[in-house]
């Protein structure tokens, strides 16, 4: 069985190479402790290269994004083969951020194969806009799903991860996310979608992570009842509060 994981997505943070630094020697002081959890640490490019080349204990380093060709005429982006080379084991693909700037599932799902080819652990983030009281996002929330794993067989799935963020939760306060019960019942439809899709063997590899608004204060509750292996934390990884949702989930 997986361990749980908690990614640190720090968006355009920090500032400065110097800030950079520090946040990640204190986020790897803070994960040092906890075995049972994997800490991946998703800076900004620029400063993938200060962390690149050494191996830390118990954490991995992570990019926000990566493109879907190995090589071209293509200003601006990133390879996965370039990101590996620096070390990188997890790549974020399909950010609501990004499919807001007018990344479609069709890319997603490029960028998920191409991650997969290059040897990097694809964490596919969907999530719906809002909720509706009759379930119809659910219904959107499977389509996105399939469509951003097309091109992958049941050999292509296993060890992949899926962060559910839904979008009206992602950068407010713990008041502002998913109910622990909410967020059960929304990994039971997540994982009941890809069994139908890739069968039960296949679909149990996958670990589903939570993102949007975990925080020091609804991580414990949010580990213990709503069914996940972990977080994807942006604003609170920036913060000590970081220290403290990785204990909630290291206690379980
Ligand atoms: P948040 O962001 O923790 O700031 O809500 C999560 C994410 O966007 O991955």
């Amino acid at each position: 069985m997986a361990r749980n994981i908690v990614i640190a997505n720090w968006k355009m943070n920090p500032a400065s190479p110097v800030e950079a630094k520090r946040l990640f020697a204190s986020t790897r002081a803070a994960a040092r402790a906890l075995r049972s959890v994997e800490v991946v640490i998703a800076p900004p490019v620029p400063f993938l290269s200060l962390f690149a080349g050494k191996r830390y204990k118990n954490v991995r380093l992570g990019a926000q994004d990566v493109f879907w060709q190995s090589r071209g005429a293509v200003t601006g982006e990133v390879s996965p083969a370039m990101l590996a080379s620096l070390g990188v084991r997890y790549v974020i693909v399909g950010h609501s951020e990004r499919r807001a700037l007018g990344e479609s599932d069709e890319i997603v799902s490029r960028k998920v194969s191409a991650a997969l080819s290059a040897g990097l652990t694809p964490i596919l983030c969907v999530g719906e806009g809002e909720r509706d009281e009759h379930g119809a996002y659910l219904h959107a929330l499977a389509g996105q799903i399939r469509r951003s794993l097309a091109g992958l067989t049941k050999n292509g799935i296993p060890g992949i991860i899926v962060a559910y963020e839904p979008v009206w939760a992602i950068g407010k306060t713990a008041r502002d996310a998913l109910s622990a019960r909410g967020l059960h019942e929304t990994t039971l439809f997540i994982q009941k979608t890809l069994n139908d899709l890739y069968g039960r063997r296949a679909a149990d590899t996958v670990r589903i992570v939570y993102g949007g608004s975990v925080e020091a204060n609804n991580a414990a509750e949010l580990i213990r009842e709503g069914n996940v292996s972990g977080f994807l934390v942006g604003h609170a990884s920036l913060s000590r509060g970081f220290r403290e949702i990785l204990r909630a989930v290291g206690r379980l």
